[in-house]
């Protein structure tokens, strides 16, 4: 068999690393090489001219005779109009088809969806209905279906906007045809170019805004959506994603009374910068109603999705209600009833969780007894204990981080060598100790810190001035945290912390006992005790092993697509704790806990914090331990269903 791009890759790397002078940049060429060798017409710059985010090593571009052929694969039958993955083979083909769709955020909304959201805001014969963002045009098939029904006129009433004209060429036409909707129905316009009073307001507007992060949706698309926003009165923070200023905008279109009934990201019911929205939404609507899916709406993508029923545009809501369902089916069944569903979250609720609805969709009985918990004086949140912050930030960890054979290869002294932890694995207890680094810095792990200090280069020794020549010719000093800080190699890091944050984890979060004394990264979250309170930090990591505190931290963080538990600072500083200072346990008995975790027993040593915490020390009865202990297992089950989801995508 011929070899193939892989293999003429790896052989002329090799031959590289054999010359024994290979860098970065020596292996460039064959990467080039490999990239073009993909697809025809796929042209790979290297070292482009500076772009607006920075100084790629890459700009990978295809001509447009064969763009044009990818993009007319994307079309698929209207009965699945879910975003396809990336099966494999994964060719250019499909890498360029996704790039697009995630420019866009273009990702399709189910026919079922789609119908049950039309199906609730479209309620009258002569409902007009707007689509903000209508892609292929699922909703407003759905909504041409439901006025059609309601002997309307769904060639005046129904209307979109797209911004991608691909689309419209592609696969909107023959449906607009089908329905008997003029072409001009359909607005092919960026969303923030269009004001609401250019036309008569809408009864129903509905749709799935696109989802585009703040390191995607930036120059002045962003600066437009933001501008039109603060008009409003809403002043975004700066990492808002692109949806949170649509949802504003599409608002404007309505009419008094009107409903807005739209698929929205689960950061709606967690992030900081949606809490602007969230309110917005809270003055301007009489009623909301929130739902959320075990099974999840896209099963395809890394991130979950909501359903926002938004009704009585021009009133003043007194209350959210939200509620967890297993699938569509069980909305449908609720929504036919026309009913109202879920547990109701006053204003004043809502300020009690920091803004955050996400904490809301807890079982009834368990989040009484979560409530009932938070607010005895013997329990307090972790900010009420310590400071929570990141670790460290190097630029280039690989670079920074040195093994004892580099070192003493490089003849850095031992002066520039501080301890450390570069990665939350390493931890395996539930305090490091000094013989942890031992072992790690034996096995040949980069765990020294180069620690310079911040003085003019000339005053370094020789070694080390090899050493960061080095760097240099690798471009380590252009890394955007190096480039930004004078001198670039000299990284900020404070004193070791007292304990550390497993703040991402697929199972359960821990603070950990730092012992030894060591720096860390930004891989794990610096926990530093408030000193006037004489806390023992085995006190504090043992205490968070209980179940009130696992369970707390489920609901302070919030799941990433993947599945995984993230804990920003100042979530975690909200999670709950029992006191330390009220707890009394022996040495001997952390180290049991400790011993449990590193033999990768969680279970045992959850229940036996349980034991010691929850119910020796704070009374609880085990029917109240049990509440908290199932409720944990179903919660975090759920979040790990997406693990094993997207690793089977
Ligand atoms: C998540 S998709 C939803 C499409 C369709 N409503 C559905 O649910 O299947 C988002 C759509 O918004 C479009 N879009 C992105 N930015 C836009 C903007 N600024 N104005 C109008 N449409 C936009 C994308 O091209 C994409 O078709």
């Amino acid at each position: 068999m011929a070899p193939g791009p892989i293999d003429a890759y790896r052989r002329e790397i090799g031959e590289e690393l054999q010359a024994g002078n290979a860098t970065e940049h020596t292996h460039r060429p064959a990467l080039r090489s490999l990239i073009e060798s993909l697809a025809p017409g796929v042209t790979a710059t290297n070292e482009p001219k500076r772009v607006e985010c920075g100084a790629p090593d890459f700009i990978v571009s295809r001509s447009a005779a064969h763009a044009a052929t990818n993009l007319r694969g994307t079309n698929r039958p209207a009965a699945t109009r879910s975003f396809a993955s990336c099966e494999p083979p994964c060719t250019m083909e499909h890498v360029a088809t996704q790039v697009a769709q995630k420019d866009f955020g273009a990702y399709y909304t189910s026919t079922r969806v789609a119908e049950l959201l039309v199906g609730w805001a479209v309620r009258n014969h002569d409902d007009r209905v707007l689509d903000p963002s209508c892609g292929e045009g699922v909703f407003l098939e759905a909504a041409a279906a439901r006025v059609t029904a309601l002997k309307g006129q769904a060639s005046s009433q129904v209307h979109g906007i797209e911004i991608d004209p691909k689309v419209l060429r592609r696969s909107l036409a023959p449906l607009l045809r089908r329905f008997l909707i003029p072409e001009e129905n359909v607005r092919i316009s960026d969303f923030f170019d269009v004001r609401a009073p250019d036309q008569p307001p809408f009864q129903a507007v509905v749709g799935n805004p696109p989802f585009i992060r703040y390191q995607t949706f930036k120059g002045p698309s962003r600066q437009k959506a933001l501008g039109l926003v603060r008009g409003l009165g809403v002043a975004l923070p700066e990492l808002a994603s692109s949806w949170a200023p649509f949802l504003l905008h599409a608002t404007e279109f309505l009419d008094a009374g009107g409903r807005l009934a739209m698929v929205v990201p689960a950061e709606f019911t967690h992030a900081g910068y949606a809490r602007p929205v969230v309110q917005y939404f809270a003055r301007k609507f009489a009623r909301i109603q929130l739902a959320s899916f075990s099974d999840r709406l896209f099963p395809e993508l890394n991130e979950d999705a909501l359903l926002l029923l938004a009704e009585g545009y021009g009133g003043e809501c007194r209350e959210f209600r939200v509620k967890r369902f297993q699938g569509v089916k069980d909305l449908e069944s609720v929504l036919e009833l026309r009913k109202g569903f879920g547990a109701r979250v006053g204003l004043a609720k809502l300020q009690d969780t920091n803004g955050r609805l996400r904490n809301h969709f807890l079982p009834r009985d368990l989040k009484a007894l979560y409530d009932f918990l938070a607010a005895d004086s013997r329990v307090c949140r972790l900010g009420e204990l310590a400071q929570v912050g990141i670790g460290y930030v190097t630029g280039n960890n690989q670079f920074f981080h040195l093994s004892r054979n580099e070192a003493r290869q490089l003849e850095i002294p031992p002066l520039y060598l501080k301890r450390s932890l570069l990665r939350s694995g390493m931890i395996k207890g539930l305090r490091f100790t000094s013989s942890d680094w031992v072992e790690l810095r034996d096995e040949g792990e980069k765990v020294h810190l180069l620690a310079l200090p911040k003085v003019a280069e000339s005053e370094l020794p020789d070694p080390v001035l090899e050493y960061l020549a080095r760097g240099k010719r690798l471009g380590v000093h252009k890394a955007y945290k190096c480039a930004v800080r004078n001198p670039w190699f000299s990284v900020p890091h404070a004193q070791a912390a007292d304990t550390f944050l497993t703040y991402m984890s697929g199972d359960a979060p821990r603070i950990v006992w730092n012992s030894a004394g060591v720096l860390a990264t930004n891989s794990t979250h610096e926990v530093r005790l408030n000193s006037l309170q004489r806390i023992k930090p085995q006190i504090l990591s043992l205490a968070f092993c209980c179940s009130l505190s696992q369970l707390s931290a489920e609901v302070e963080g919030h799941p990433l697509g993947g599945g995984m538990l993230k804990l920003e600072p100042s979530e975690a500083a909200r999670t709950l704790v029992v006191r330390p200072d009220l707890l009394k346990f022996s040495e001997a008995q952390f180290e049991e806990m400790d011993y449990f975790i590193r033999s990768n027993s969680m279970s045992s040593a959850i229940d036996m914090a349980d034991d010691l915490v929850l119910r020796g020390d704070l009374g609880l009865n085990w029917d109240q331990i049990q509440v908290l202990r199932n409720g944990l297992t179903e919660v975090r089950e759920q979040r790990r269903k997406r693990i094993a989801t997207s690793s089977s995508n």
